[in-house]
């Protein structure tokens, strides 16, 4: 493969994987993703920005050919999927250095055993000359692990951010021209960064600090709007949620579903959107995506053999694990004699700061006394997110 020119002696040279399916044995990839890898060539010297995936160094090792010499190798992070082809290249460039803080030289160490000789250890704020082309490091931890960092080229005013802006996609154009990019970029924060969407808002305060051309990230298309870019991560960081509800539920007998699908009527009629997945075939991409700024979530939870169904319990462990800014947690559900699916639910979702609203959970097949109690909960919502005066959610309309 050719590599592209993105910038003066810049290029990028990654690879896209439009077959994987699963990142990290979980998060589902249904537009794959890309491993971006970028060459700078200064007067004196030669960096590449990040690796690929190891499963792709063949395609990999092929557009380095177009490079004889390669002198340093920066690592923004250590994760596998941008260093763990650090070790090749190594091999392929005797010579060369991998430049990157104390943090991730550890990872790197411990992780894929880069030799400790190998490094050059870099500070907060340190530059590193390639001669008419300058790099500065920019550490924002936890925009994903505690060692993330951005590296800045100064002359040509490009970020090169890693996760940080990055997005699963496999397809369509290199750069994010396109307000489209919104849903993927959205998801991908979701996945891997809203536990620390805190740290990552002053992140994006650090590197706002540096006038910026272009964006160019570990993951999925380039951007040039930079501004749009911005807008959506700070709505997503500010940890404000929206009038809207997610819905997710699963049912093994449809009495969870009818309960389910009152509320979506009853929501939808109080003018509340709503967001519903049904935990059977539901893609956990696009629940972790609505969990980012929903102000109510809601799982319905069949009990089977006495416990909440598994694939409730793993939404409320995900959910948990996510720790999304959400208001009001509700539960719905059918049992046939017992259990305790309320108690474990609500002990799985105890990183929730959300205030836990009446449950409504049903003898086998709901009555019309049962429907009275959804059309309450629905009150309750409405009630609590008018008191909020939640944002209202941007239509897919009014993204366009
Ligand atoms: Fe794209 Fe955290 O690795």
């Amino acid at each position: 493969m050719l590599p592209v020119k993105i910038g003066k002696e810049v290029y990028f040279i990654g690879i896209r994987d439009w077959d994987r399916e699963l990142f990290d044995a979980l998060i589902p990839l249904p537009n794959g993703t890309s491993y971006n890898s970028y060459v700078i060539k200064g007067k004196n010297k030669t960096a590449l920005i990040d690796t690929v995936d190891p499963q792709k160094w063949v395609v990999f090792s092929n557009s380095l050919k177009n490079f004889k010499d390669i002198d340093y190798v920066i690592s923004n992070h250590a994760e596998q999927d941008h260093s763990g082809s650090i070790g090749f290249v190594l091999e392929k460039y005797p010579k060369a250095k991998v430049v990157t803080n104390s943090k991730c030289r550890d990872f790197l160490r411990d992780h894929l055993h880069i030799p400790g000789d190998r490094f050059m250890v870099i500070k907060d704020g340190e530059e590193l000359e390639l001669g008419e082309k300058t790099l500065k490091f920019i550490f924002t931890p936890w925009v994903h692990w505690p060692e993330t960092m951005c590296t800045y080229l100064k002359e040509d005013q490009i970020l090169f951010s890693c996760d940080l802006f990055g997005s699963h996609l496999a397809t369509g154009n290199m750069y994010s021209d396109d307000k489209k990019i919104s849903e993927p970029l959205k998801r991908y924060f979701a996945e891997i960064m809203l536990p620390f969407s805190a740290n990552v808002g002053a992140n994006m305060k650090k590197v706002d600090e540096y006038p910026l051309s272009l964006i160019a990230p570990g993951h999925g298309p380039l951007h040039r709007d930079i501004n749009h870019i911005f807008e959506l991560y700070e709505d997503w960081t500010e940890n404000s949620p929206k009038h809207k509800v997610l819905l997710m539920y699963v049912s093994m007998h449809k009495s969870t579903e009818i309960l389910a699908s009152k509320l979506e009527q009853a929501l939808y009629m109080r003018n509340i959107p709503v967001e519903v997945v049904n935990l059977e075939k539901g893609d956990l991409g696009k629940l972790a995506e609505e969990l980012v700024d929903s102000a109510t979530v809601v799982l319905g939870v069949p009990t089977v053999l006495a416990s909440p169904h598994p694939k409730a319990a793993y939404a409320a462990y995900l959910a948990n694990m996510l720790r999304p800014p959400v208001k009001y947690f509700g539960i719905i559900g059918s049992y046939g004699w017992g259990g305790k699916s309320l108690e474990i639910i609500s002990a799985l979702v105890s990183n929730l700061k959300a205030e836990v609203l009446k449950p409504v959970m049903v003898r086998g097949l709901a009555t019309e006394k049962d429907f009275k109690e959804i059309e309450k909960l629905a009150d309750i919502i409405k009630a609590k997110h008018d008191e909020l005066k939640l944002k209202k959610v941007k239509t897919a309309a009014a993204e366009k």
